[in-house]
């Protein structure tokens, strides 16, 4: 007989109280602070904004505006993304002064490395280099009255499979728990890998049985990135890996309920009585959600920017409802708000059931590895601005 499910608290990350073991990821293109709000109306205790080029907040102008915060915006870690240690150091002191709880240095994009300098994940190719970054903003923080807001790190696993770059993960790993970062978030794929096939697990325990008793007593907190569609699969990272926590991906783009969802299992789990089982939303839930999402994004970006927004996010909305193929296509057809509104309309006028695409989570995992275009969204970057943008959204 299996024993009783364990019970999961919440963690503190340097000393900013997170009070579950889950939350939402950086997602470029997609975790502006409209996301951001609608996920934390929906139960998510913590977000992480997608990777903002230092050299864009260091320049200000567009870059700085995207790095605006609202009150309700908090616990909020702020993530930098660049090349030059100086530069990130000085973008995470701007990041500082915004009123970020967290600042968060990604060496985990798997972008292209541009005028032959490494960022992101291809950092992890060159050591020394990461670590050099990590120490800047590490100094950075020490000279702000206070010591600044904690820091964290987002890494892939390695670069890619080759023992020399297993090691090099190890080199960048423990160089963050010795300079006294607050913890790491670890994608459990490859940066060559980018989103293709499955996120090793079995990685995530062998981190979790080498360093989580000395990270535990450093206060240093390890979250787990890397398949995770339902709910469910949260738990089951929990459970399987022992990371302190989990980093909600391209599992809540569209599915803000997952965090409910989450909510209800942790509840059920310590034992409250009366916790309503997890359940997909209703049609006319989906609408509200949409059209609050749709409120909240026209007033951080205007209509024009709001409606395309939507379109994407509407995409990805759709696989909840019973009307899921027709819905999409209609989506994707969006050109205008007006357009979008019909669509609203037409598809969720009558209220029902929702649907989870009759998807399990294992089906969804399997899908992936079946047609990878269904559910992979890849983000590289632009380089005519060099921001990170998602590729193919409209692939679904
Ligand atoms: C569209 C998209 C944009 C992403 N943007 C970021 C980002 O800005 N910062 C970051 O740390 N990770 C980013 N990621 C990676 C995710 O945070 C996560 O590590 C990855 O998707 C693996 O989790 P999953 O398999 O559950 O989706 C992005 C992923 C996707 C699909």
């Amino acid at each position: 007989m299996p024993g009783p499910a364990p019970v999961h608290a919440g963690v503190s990350v340097g000393g900013v109280g997170v009070d579950a073991p889950f939350y939402q990821a950086g997602l470029a293109g997609y975790s502006d602070g409209a996301m951001r709000r609608v996920a934390r109306e929906h139960g998510c205790p913590y977000c992480i904004t997608e990777a903002m080029l230092d050299k864009f907040l260091v320049e200000g102008g567009k870059g700085l505006k995207i790095a605006e915060l609202t009150e309700e915006d908090h616990p909020i870690c702020g993530q930098l993304m660049g090349s030059h240690p100086a530069d990130i150091a000085a973008g995470a002191g701007i990041l500082a002064g915004m009123g970020y709880d967290v600042v968060d240095v990604n060496l985990a994009c798997p972008v292209k490395k541009i005028k032959k300098k490494c960022r992101g994940g291809h950092l992890l190719s060159v050591p020394e280099e990461a670590v050099a970054i990590l120490e800047a903003v590490r100094e950075a923080m020490d000279k702000r009255p206070g010591g600044g807001p904690p820091l964290t790190v987002k890494l892939r696993r390695a670069y890619d499979d080759t023992p020399e770059m297993a090691a090099n993960f190890r080199v960048v790993f423990e160089a963050a728990m010795d300079l006294g970062y607050a913890g790491a978030t670890v994608h459990c794929r490859t940066v060559q890998q980018k989103y293709i096939g499955r996120g090793r697990w079995p990685f995530l325990r062998e981190l979790m049985n080498e360093y989580g008793a000395e990270a535990k007593r450093r206060g240093f907190v390890i979250g787990g990135s890397g398949d995770i569609w339902t709910a469910p699969d949260i738990f089951e990272m929990l459970d399987q890996t022992g990371v302190d926590w989990v980093s909600v991906a391209r599992g809540c783009i569209g599915n803000p309920w997952i965090f409910v969802q989450a909510r209800a299992i942790m509840a059920a789990r310590a034992g409250a009585a009366n916790v309503e089982a997890p359940r997909s939303p209703t049609v006319f839930e989906q609408r509200d959600v949409l059209l609050r999402h749709f409120e909240l994004s026209v007033a951080l970006h205007g209509e024009i920017m709001a409606s395309r927004m939507m379109r994407k996010f509407g995409i990805k909305f759709s696989r909840h409802h019973a009307a899921a193929v027709d819905l999409k296509k209609a989506f994707i057809g969006v050109q205008t708000t007006r357009d979008w509104r019909g669509v609203l309309d037409a598809f969720y006028a009558v209220d029902g059931p929702g649907i989870d695409a009759g998807l399990t989570a294992e089906a969804l995992r399997d899908l992936e590895i079946g047609d990878p275009s269904r559910l992979v969204i890849p983000y590289e970057v632009d380089d005519a601005d060099e921001t990170c943008v998602p590729l193919g959204e409209e692939a679904g």
